[in-house]
């Protein structure tokens, strides 16, 4: 059996990228034949870029409710917060030790974070937690605890995964062979969705269409996506436009398709924007109730939550066990 995995930081409101980059093809691998799969929520990963306790319970509850609304199906796949797992920063700690620092150093988060810093004029490391400085280290914990092949998710976190793969041979080297070399499984044309700016759709970038948004809110924000000032009747390019990339995200090759000719036909913005809206709202629609059904009952999320760590831990406590003993922390007798 294939075993794919990922997971989603509780930081904030999950937006259609999320659901494109990551949540969608994890669910649909999850109902493939022949594959174990393993979602969860980033929680540990939170605290590292919020100080806010109310904003990550309220972000833990709309993610896991995104997730089944989603069509994730908790029987079938082992579903779970990450804080439930103790094993998990067990993990992270071995891993730690055979982590170079240097790799450390050029990861995109931490690296972004000292270039900010350095530009300002300041210290290097002025608003920088150590947190963030080993925020690959725990997801290497995350992956490999749970022996992952694949790993859905957008580009930006193709880093983390070549990452961990590093870690488990380095481990493997030294200890012998106990962890499985992660993948990244990238869909191309979903990679990195632009947000309503038409920089990469980010909670950090605050340009986001959070996926069940309200009907009328969606459109209001389809409506603000940035497009260029070309008039209808003028011919609009797709390249570079944020428009064209997230319609592309949701539609089928042959809508995608038309959607490129009406673009080379001179459509008018306004009549884009509302094909786009009609093609994510085709698919968010359906869905959306059961989200917001979901939403009001925290005490059944909080048992299928609890029903997945239980399950987790089947796999990761004597996991767990088998490499402490692998790295020498064993009993005398
Ligand atoms: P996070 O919470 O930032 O994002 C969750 C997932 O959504 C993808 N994504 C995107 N995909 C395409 N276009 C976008 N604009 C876009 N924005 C976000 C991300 O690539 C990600 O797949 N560190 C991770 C969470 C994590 C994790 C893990 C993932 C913790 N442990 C283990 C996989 C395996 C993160 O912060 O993702």
């Amino acid at each position: 059996t294939k075993r794919v995995l990922t997971g989603i930081t509780t930081t904030g409101t999950p937006h259609l990228g999320n659901y494109v980059g990551a949540i969608r093809p994890a669910v649909a691998a999850s109902r493939a034949p022949g594959v174990e799969s393993f979602y969860f929520l980033a929680d540990y990963h939170a605290l590292i870029k919020c100080d806010d306790p109310a904003r990550i319970q309220r972000s833990t509850l709309e993610i896991a409710a995104t997730w089944l609304a989603s069509g994730l199906d908790p029987e079938r796949v082992t579903f779970y917060r990450q804080s439930d797992i103790p094993e998990i920063p067990e993990l992270t700690w071995l891993l730690t030790c055979v982590t170079g620092k240097g790799i450390l150093n050029r990861a995109h988060a931490y690296k972004a974070a000292v270039d900010r810093n350095e530009a300002a004029g300041n210290d290097p490391d002025a608003d920088v937690n150590a947190g963030l400085f080993m925020y690959p280290v725990l997801m290497g914990a995350d992956i490999l605890m749970f022996k992952a092949h694949e790993v859905p998710v957008g580009r930006d976190q193709i880093q983390h995964i070549e990452m961990a793969r590093d870690m488990a041979q380095r481990f493997n080297h030294l200890y012998g062979e106990h962890f499985v070399l992660p993948e990244a499984l990238i869909e191309e044309s979903v990679a990195t969705l632009p947000g309503l700016d038409g920089r990469k759709m980010s909670k950090s970038y605050d340009n986001t269409i959070p996926l069940f948004t309200p009907r009328d809110a969606m459109r209001r924000l389809i409506a603000g996506i940035l497009t260029d000032s070309r008039a209808p009747g003028e011919a609009k390019e797709v390249e570079g436009s944020a428009l064209f990339q997230i319609y592309q995200g949701f539609a089928s090759a042959e809508e995608t398709q038309a959607l490129r000719q009406a673009y080379a036909d001179g459509i008018a913005w306004g009549d884009a924007k509302q094909a786009l809206f009609e093609r994510v709202d085709r698919e968010v629609a359906p869905m959306r109730d059961h989200y917001q059904e979901l939403l009001a009952h925290p005490e059944l999320l909080e048992d299928i939550l609890q029903a997945g760590a239980a399950k987790a831990r089947r796999l990761a406590t004597p996991f767990i066990q088998e490499l402490r003993h692998a790295v020498g922390l064993r009993r005398l007798s």
